[in-house]
């Protein structure tokens, strides 16, 4: 694998990626109002790019402030960013996409895939839910699952887009939980797989350390289960 990108988990879904040319990325930065966020990492002076999974508060979080903030372009469906310029988005940081489509940004793309879920914002219909699969240039190939069950899309993503560094939600509740994400992390053949969406509330009951158990079970000890803390990071 080569080492070129830095990622830092922020709680939650929440992720933090320096591309190897040095453009700041966001995943899904639910930061002021998460709890398992650090205090000093919670309002981004700097940010590049937003990419969101899906319309949940959880996971749009505080992206119109940092995209206020910093001007950052957001990455979203074309439903979820109608949403967010109807609350304040400007139209030229909007960036639209739709599952199977691919958008390149200088050293990195972006392609959506399925994500078995649901979608609203504020209690309006926010489209269908995704995941995103980041290519990077000179880098590794990585996947963030947004919130989702287990499919057998994972399968197919496995072959098509061979992710090095997956993001799969283990909390369960309202995701998988340890057991369907440890099968999920099998099929999907990944080095190293992140857990993610657990903890943050009490419902989120889903232990990494089982996760991980699981995993090596599953693949024989060939995926290795980083298990980062709010605030660590892991060079991939
Ligand atoms: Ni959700
Ligand atoms: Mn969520």
């Amino acid at each position: 694998m080569s080492s070129n990108v830095s990622i830092t988990f922020l709680g939650h879904s929440a992720f933090k990626i320096i591309s190897p040319k040095g453009k700041v990325l966001f995943i899904d930065p639910f930061l002021s109002q998460n709890p398992s966020t650090p205090d000093a990492l919670k309002s981004p002076d700097k940010a590049d790019f937003i990419l969101l999974t899906h319309g949940h508060e959880d996971h749009v979080g505080d992206t119109l402030d940092i995209a206020k903030k910093t001007g950052a372009t957001v990455v979203s469906t074309v439903e979820l960013s109608g949403l967010l310029k109807s609350d304040g988005l400007p139209a030229e940081q909007a960036a639209e996409f739709n599952k199977g489509g691919t958008l390149t940004f200088g050293d990195f793309s972006v392609s959506l895939t399925n994500a078995n879920h649901s979608s609203s914002l504020g209690g309006r219909y926010a489209g269908e839910p995704g995941g995103l699969v980041i290519r990077f240039e000179g880098g590794p190939t990585v996947y963030h699952a947004g919130d989702t069950n287990i499919m057998p899309d994972f399968s197919l993503y496995a072959e098509l887009y061979a992710p090095e560094i997956v993001m799969l939600p283990i909390g369960d509740h309202y995701t998988m939980g340890p057991v369907e994400a440890a099968m999920s992390a099998a099929m999907l053949k990944a080095k190293t797989v992140i857990p993610m969406h657990y903890g943050t509330f009490p419902v989120l009951t889903g232990s990494p350390e089982l996760f991980k158990s699981e995993v090596s079970a599953r693949t024989d000890g060939k995926t290795e289960v980083v298990i980062l803390k709010p605030g660590e990071s892991l060079n991939g």
